[in-house]
C-alpha cells in the first residue's frame, strides 16, 4: 500500500483524499492515514500532496510509518472531502521533528 508519512503533520492539505478511488483516507487532528488493508496500490494520490508526504511502503525505511497507518485507520473516522488545511499549514512544510512534537 501507500502511506502517508511525517510530513503530513500539521500541513495536512486533504488534496489526497478527492483522488483516491476506494475512499480509504482516515483523519486525525494534524494528520491523515491511509488504510493498508484498503488501498489498492494505484498510486494517484502520491503526486496530489503539496508536502509530498505519501510514499509507496516499498520504499526503504517507512516500517514505522506503515505500522502508523495501519493503527491509526482503525481508530479515525474516514476523510472524502477536501477540506480547508490549517492556516498555518505552509509554515510546518519540512519541519523535522513533528511527529515527536505534533503528531494527533
Ligand atoms: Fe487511495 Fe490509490 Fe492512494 Fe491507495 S494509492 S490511498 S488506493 S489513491
Ligand atoms: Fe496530508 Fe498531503 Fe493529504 S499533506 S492530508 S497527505 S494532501
Amino acid at each position: 500500500p501507500y502511506v502517508v508519512t511525517d510530513n503530513c503533520i500539521r500541513c495536512k492539505y486533504t488534496d489526497c483524499v478527492e483522488v483516491c478511488p476506494v475512499d480509504c483516507f482516515y483523519e486525525g487532528d494534524n494528520m491523515l492515514v491511509i488504510h493498508p488493508d484498503e488501498c489498492i496500490d494505484c498510486g494517484v494520490c502520491e503526486p496530489e500532496c503539496p508536502a509530498e508526504a505519501i510514499k509507496p511502503d516499498t520504499e526503504p525505511g517507512l516500517d514505522k510509518w506503515l505500522k502508523i497507518n495501519a493503527e491509526y485507520a482503525d481508530k479515525w473516522p474516514n476523510i472524502t472531502l477536501r477540506k480547508e488545511p490549517p492556516a498555518d499549514a505552509a509554515s510546518f512544510d519540512g519541519v523535522a521533528g513533528k511527529f515527536e512534537a505534533h503528531f494527533s
